[in-house]
């Protein structure tokens, strides 16, 4: 397996390269109810390099609107000075509620200080409620539906000052994103497939930091945003003579379309073969055309697709690999590599249930057996996720 090389250029994730965005495109066809962003970054010259198979990190700002009404909510300015850990000289309030910190996924702690804090006898009580022993669960759930910004709006008698707001919020960490595109096809750029993540909670509407970050905020060729390549051990077999098969549904499909431009680019002599899955195949069928050609021109030896609402009953991934037991079965058994992207928390679960179940029946295996030959193709990197 090919180890991707440490990118030889001085942007790393501590001095990240200010990055221009080319394009920003919507996948989805009209109709769709997805939103699945095509995103081109202009890395040209920067000396950043990076494999297929690896991500690009990324520095993301929140949302003005949030962080001007958190700042209203404080009763501030934005211009107070806080200080942050690792930070030596303090930064103004607003630029830490911009930049510096994240602003979702609260905790007991903050609780606990305006509970303390409140002078309002109603807030105390209810926040005496939620703190007690036994509503442990009770207050998970409140505030897994809760940002921060939702329990300054609740709690308003608490009146905490900046710092003691900003002591209580973690660090805004980068995100990462598979690259889409192979640096063979595409010499200084970076494509990215990329789903702005928007829900409703406790009656607001959320928006994913990053993701809506490069959906709604960014302006092509104008905003700087700083990313740095995060190697990885998701990566192309050394011998391109290896079979590969691929499954990437939704946004999963970003490695798959990078490590194809790469063995076209190279004249892999492998074979490759895809599973993809989403709603619609008339509105959501990523980078169709794309793998349509390949096929066409025999760059494919097969796309086995599964739209999921296009029929009465759920179809997915993990059932077309069902119904392609035996072949799966013969070019694992020849050696092929067996990949998986996209989501960690039901879909990969469900095709290694499968995987496992392919191997065990065509293998004629006990299920003990079937797992032993699963961990020893991940032993030889022939089975490599990358999940989130
Ligand atoms: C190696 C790797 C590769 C990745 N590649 C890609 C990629 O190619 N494309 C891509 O789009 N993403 C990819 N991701 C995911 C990406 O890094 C981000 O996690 C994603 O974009 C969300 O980040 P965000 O800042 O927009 O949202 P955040 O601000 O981080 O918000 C996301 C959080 O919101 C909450 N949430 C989301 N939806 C709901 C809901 N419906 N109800 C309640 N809560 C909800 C969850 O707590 C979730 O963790 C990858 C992740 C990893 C680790
Ligand atoms: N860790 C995360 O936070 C995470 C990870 C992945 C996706 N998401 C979020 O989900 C949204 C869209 O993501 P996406 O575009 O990549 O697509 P996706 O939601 O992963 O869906 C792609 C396809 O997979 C299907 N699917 C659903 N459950 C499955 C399962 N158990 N096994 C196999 N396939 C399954 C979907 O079908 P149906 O929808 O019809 O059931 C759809 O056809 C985004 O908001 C994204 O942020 C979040």
């Amino acid at each position: 397996m090919s180890l991707s090389p440490t990118p030889n250029s001085s942007f790393t994730k501590d001095n990240p390269l200010p990055a221009k965005l080319l394009e920003n495109r919507v996948l989805n066809k009209d109709g769709s109810s997805k939103d699945t962003r095509h995103l081109v970054i202009d890395i040209a010259g920067s000396g950043l390099t990076y494999s297929v198979g690896d991500s690009l990190g990324v520095y993301s700002s929140n949302r003005p609107q949030i962080v001007e009404e958190i700042i209203e909510f404080l009763g501030a300015t934005g211009n107070e000075p806080v200080t942050l850990p690792r930070l030596a000289a303090p930064v103004s309030l607003r630029d830490a509620l911009t930049n510096k910190l994240s602003l979702a996924q609260p905790t007991k702690k903050i609780l606990e200080t305006m509970a303390a804090k409140t002078g309002d006898a109603e807030e105390q009580a209810r926040l005496g409620k939620l703190l007690a022993p036994e509503a442990a669960e009770i207050r998970e759930t409140f505030l897994g539906q809760r940002e921060f910004i939702d329990l300054l709006e609740e709690f308003p008698g608490a009146k905490l000052t900046p710092q003691e707001f900003t002591d209580h919020l973690r660090r805004l960490v980068p995100r990462l994103y598979s690259i889409a595109s192979s640096p063979k096809m595409f010499p200084g750029q970076v494509h990215l497939t990329i789903a702005p993540v928007r829900y409703e909670s406790n009656d607001r509407r959320r928006y994913g930091v990053c993701s809506t970050f490069f959906a709604d905020r960014v302006t092509r060729r104008k905003t700087p945003i700083p990313v740095f390549v995060a190697s990885s051990h998701f990566g192309l077999p050394e011998d391109p003579a290896k079979d590969i098969i691929m499954v990437g549904p939704g946004t999963g499909v970003a490695p798959f379309r990078a490590f194809m431009q790469e063995r076209v680019a190279a004249n892999a002599t492998g074979r490759n073969w895809l599973f993809f899955g989403d709603q619609h195949e008339a509105t959501d069928y990523l980078y169709g055309e794309e793998w349509k050609r390949w096929l066409a021109e025999g760059k494919m030896a097969r796309v086995d697709l599964a739209f999921s609402r296009d029929q009465p009953k759920k179809i997915y991934v993990q059932d077309r690999m069902r119904e392609a037991a035996a072949e799966l079965w013969a070019w694992l058994k020849g050696g092929a590599v067996f990949y998986v992207c996209g989501d960690a928390h039901r879909m990969a679960k469900d095709v290694d249930a499968a995987l496992h179940q392919i191997i065990a029946e065509q293998g004629g295996l006990d299920a003990a057996a079937a797992a032993d030959y699963v961990k020893q193709m991940k032993k030889d990197r022939r089975y490599q996720r990358d999940v989130y």
